[in-house]
């Protein structure tokens, strides 16, 4: 029976608008938070009261259940598991391996958060559905990951999803995303009404005082005495505890040891928590006494969370090791809970145990329960009587911890062991996502010397070649290549072609020969399916200047990527998807892409990710007219750059800063701004942004009356070595910035702008025209200025870069030519997700399909396209497809 709630009015407020917009498509999550007792579940059980019309799904974390990877999940998803056939395919397989139902192979925690996503979606749209997780601070990681995913994207649902959390108690919780309602106890009017005559005003006042407010404390201390309730405080948890405590004790030693069983055991042990008493001698019909049910509910579930961690704690270590071996014992079918019940029953080294940990780790692992995996190797690690077994243990430990998304943990563990090949690499590819890029070179490097196993050099060496162009670091390519250089040959083709690829690029100065040894090797990189390598290759294409080439490995790589289901690794492959986009002029789908990559790179705690897309959106936001928000972006990602030593993102923020400068004319800035960038000093050949930048740069420098030569000589040394049209273009618009007498400057923009002709660089060859404009005009040819500045005009304005349209229309003003003002175009009103929708069911795909793609679900992709139908004033998803998004 719901209890009577005193208080609490805006809670119930709230909670009940949750539910009323959920039945009205517009759900969404709500993390209720406070200490023990303050009346979380309280409010969940009004939640489920309210909702009688819902369809209604709950569970409650165990302390017990805690390392088992999705346990918390399958238990919420049990009464609808029969719709899993209806998901698309590689999400059922998910969910299938996730709950141990099957399957093979490892899942990716995306594609199962995606699947419980799709399949309470495809639940909601018969009616609305309200999940329930209480006590979630003991839910398992990997199910409370899912949970959040979900709470993230219901605002198109008909599902309220409530999810309770303890203060201070089991891991911490990012609920990051996710609105959250944070209880405080009760005011004196509402305990009043709470506790009616049973204590006098006078000790009322005082146990208000003294417990917050707290009701669970209120009624349990009511009971007491006044000299008892008025003892020193004490920790709130630890008091009701002890309250909790003595009335167990009451019961008599042999019902405690029942119920000590039972705080070991779980709820979801029922038999095995008899069957272990029955090998203690106790008969377990003491279960279902009326003394047993003060305490324990039908299910052998504590009737208050406090009870049971009363009675667990309240034990002595050599009585929880006896409950713990007891219920090993009575495992007979040696599952995943025996290791773990053998784990805490034993205090010294013990192999079997151990072992026994780790393949329950390893399982737990294939079911992407990377946190829960952690957990076991930490503990097989310290059970562990060989040292090298207890040093690979928790290596492995640490490396779960880090796929976790746990960096501290997986960093205190690393702490913990000797520096091995493994133990580098790890800490190498920590802070290389994490951290500081130019530490990850150097931690790599030595990786790669001290391992042996010739596949991780190979992967080792893939890794070190990006934090060296992270970190900008072409110092390090030299040892590099003579690590490759001790591989033997590989046999399996893909060790091969990558070992092919890496030797061709880090060679030792890159020149004509080195550059089309690797165009050779590159060939056969399309056949790659790993996005990693996909994105290796794609980088590398880049740098000799294969752009086309490059930005199709990218592209598969962000497919594969999605494909998959490994959103970390989407967040990276956007990284680089993002530049191309920018550099073909689409920037609306460049920032619906870089928002996309910023979402999934805070998801999963890449923070380095994360940054760096930042500063593509400020450049985004500069190139599409949002001056304000480009600089404030750009300001936020410097911050974090400078402190996290970000070379690469940093270079991005400072050209997204210097673009701005130079688009509004303000040159003495933009000048500032790129020399800083130059400061990171690259080599030819080692192709990053200070060189790729030189052609902003000198315009700036030209336009305050400098002539930095020098900077010339080294960009035209880099188109050499890498010959593609597109930056020759580019050093031809810079000689002619650069150049002294007018016949030159006119011959090297006709140059430019016959190369330009050629590629697909509409921003580019728009600038090349506008300065060519401004050229002709300062030398007085105004019919043929006004013959480039309305092309520039034209392109710019169709490309959706305000400032720079402005420019160009100032400029044609000057010629005497009035431009009119062009509207945007209406796809400019779409928000970056409206616009990937639109952009994805213009190619063909179905909203089911998109929403896998996109990691959200199919009615949020409906929901979207509703609204892109409304802005772009079209009705079918045919006309879609005649649009140029
Ligand atoms: N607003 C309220 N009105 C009346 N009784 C309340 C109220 N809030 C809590 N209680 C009572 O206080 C006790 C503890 O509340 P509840 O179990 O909801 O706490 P909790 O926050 O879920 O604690 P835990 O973290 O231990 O799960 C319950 O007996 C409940 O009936
Ligand atoms: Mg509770």
């Amino acid at each position: 029976m719901p209890v009577m709630i005193v208080g609490r009015n805006a809670e119930l407020a709230m909670i009940d608008k949750l539910i009323d917009q959920a039945r009205d498509e517009h759900g969404g999550g709500l993390v209720v938070r406070g200490e023990a007792g303050i009346g979380k579940s309280t409010l969940l059980s009004h939640a489920l009261a309210e909702a009688r019309d819902l369809r209604v799904l709950r569970v409650v974390g165990a302390e017990s259940e805690s390392q088992f990877a999705y346990a918390a999940l399958h238990q919420l998803l049990t009464p609808v598991l029969d719709r899993v056939d209806c998901l698309p395919g590689p999400q059922a397989a998910a969910l299938g391996t996730a709950f141990g139902l099957g399957g093979v192979g490892e899942v990716q925690p995306f594609l199962v958060s995606m699947a419980a996503l799709t399949l309470l979606s495809d639940l909601a749209s018969e009616r609305p559905v309200l999940c329930v997780v209480d006590d979630a601070q003991w839910s398992d990681a990997a199910s409370l990951d899912a949970f959040l995913f979900v709470a993230r994207r219901l605002a198109a649902e008909s599902i309220a999803l409530l999810v309770a959390v303890r203060d201070d108690e089991g891991r911490p919780i990012d609920t990051a995303g996710v609105p959250e309602l944070r209880l405080t106890g009760l005011d004196l009017r509402a305990a009043r009404t709470l506790l009616g005559e049973r204590v006098s005003p006078l000790l009322l006042e005082h146990l208000v005082t003294s417990t917050g407010g707290n009701p669970l404390a209120l009624i349990e201390l009511a009971d007491l005495s006044p000299h008892e309730a008025v003892r020193e405080p004490v920790p709130l948890a630890s008091r009701l505890e002890q309250v909790f405590l003595a009335r167990v004790r009451k019961l008599g030693p042999q019902l405690g040891t029942l119920l000590l069983l039972a705080a070991a055991a779980g709820p979801s042990s029922r038999e095995l928590i008899r069957a272990a008493a029955g090998r203690l001698g106790i008969v377990p019909s003491l279960l279902d006494s009326p003394e047993a049910d003060q305490v324990l509910l039908a299910d052998l579930d504590f009737r208050h969370p406090l009870m049971r961690s009363a009675v667990y704690h309240g034990a002595t270590p050599a009585e929880r090791l006896a409950a713990h071996r007891a219920l090993a014992d009575a495992d007979t079918q040696r599952t995943d809970r025996w290791a773990w019940h053998r784990a805490k029953a034993t205090d010294g080294p013990d192999e079997e145990v151990a072992a026994a940990l780790e393949s329950s780790a390893a399982q737990a692992i294939r079911r992407s329960g990377h946190l829960a995996a952690a957990a076991a190797l930490e503990r097989a690690a310290e059970l562990s009587p060989a040292a090298d077994d207890a040093q690979r243990r928790r290596t492995a430990a640490a490396h779960a911890w880090w796929r976790g998304g746990d960096t501290t943990s997986a960093l205190d563990s690393l702490d913990r062991v000797e520096d091995s090949a493994e133990a580098l690499y790890l800490r190498g590819s920590i802070e290389l996502r994490a951290g500081s890029p130019s530490d990850a070179v150097t931690l790599l490097m030595s990786a790669a010397f001290a391992a042996t196993d010739p596949h991780r050099v190979l992967q080792i060496v893939t890794l070190a070649r990006e934090a060296a162009y992270t970190a900008v670091r072409p110092d390090v390519l030299d040892s590099l290549a003579s690590c490759l250089a001790r591989l033997p040959e590989f046999t399996d083709d893909t060790s091969r072609l990558l070992a092919k690829l890496l030797r061709a690029f880090i060679g030792t100065r890159m020149d004509h020969q080195q550059a089309s040894a690797v165009a050779d090797a590159l060939a056969e990189a399309e056949r790659f399916e790993d996005p990693e390598m996909l994105l290796a290759a794609g980088g590398m294409a880049w740098a000799v200047g294969q752009y086309a080439l490059s930005a199709r490995l990218r592209h598969k790589a962000v497919a594969r990527a999605r494909a998959i289901g490994a959103a970390g690794t989407l967040a990276l492959t956007l990284e680089y998807v993002v530049p191309d986009e920018i550099s073909l002029g689409r920037f609306a789908a460049a920032e619906a892409l870089a928002d996309e990559g910023h979402r999934m790179a805070v998801e999963t705690a890449r923070s380095n990710s994360a940054s760096l897309h930042q500063a593509s959106l400020s450049m985004l936001a500069g190139l599409r007219g949002r001056a304000g928000e480009a600089r404030a972006l750009a300001e936020q990602t410097m911050a974090e750059a400078v402190s996290r030593n970000l070379v690469k993102v940093a270079d991005t923020a400072q050209r997204a800063l210097g673009l701005l400068a130079l688009a509004d004319r303000r040159h003495e800035e933009a000048l500032a701004v790129f020399a800083k960038l130059d400061g990171s000093g690259p080599e030819p050949g080692s192709p990053v942004m200070a060189v790729s930048a030189i052609p902003d740069h000198v315009e700036a420098a030209v336009r305050v009356g400098h002539a930095p030569t020098a900077l010339l000589d080294r960009y035209l040394k880099w188109v050499d070595t890498v010959g593609s049209t597109e930056l020759r273009a580019l050093a031809e618009r810079t000689q002619a910035l650069l150049a002294d007498d007018p016949d030159v400057a006119d011959a090297h923009y006709a140059e430019a702008l016959r190369l330009h002709a050629a590629t697909e660089r509409p921003f580019e060859h728009a600038r090349t025209e506008l300065l060519y404009g401004e050229f002709l005009r300062r030398e007085r040819r105004r019919t043929r200025a006004r013959e480039h500045l309305r092309s520039a005009l034209d392109t710019l304005t169709r490309l959706g870069t305000p400032v720079w349209a402005e420019r160009a229309r100032v400029e044609l003003r000057a010629t005497g030519e009035t431009a009119r003002r062009q509207e945007p175009g209406r796809t400019e009103e779409l928000t970056p997700q409206e616009l990937q929708v639109a952009r994805s069911v213009s190619l063909g795909a179905t909203n089911r399909e998109v929403a896998a793609q996109l990691f959200v679900s199919p009615r949020t992709v409906d929901y979207h396209l509703r609204k892109v139908f409304r802005k772009l004033g079209i009705t079918s998803r045919h006309e879609l497809t005649r649009l140029d998004l």
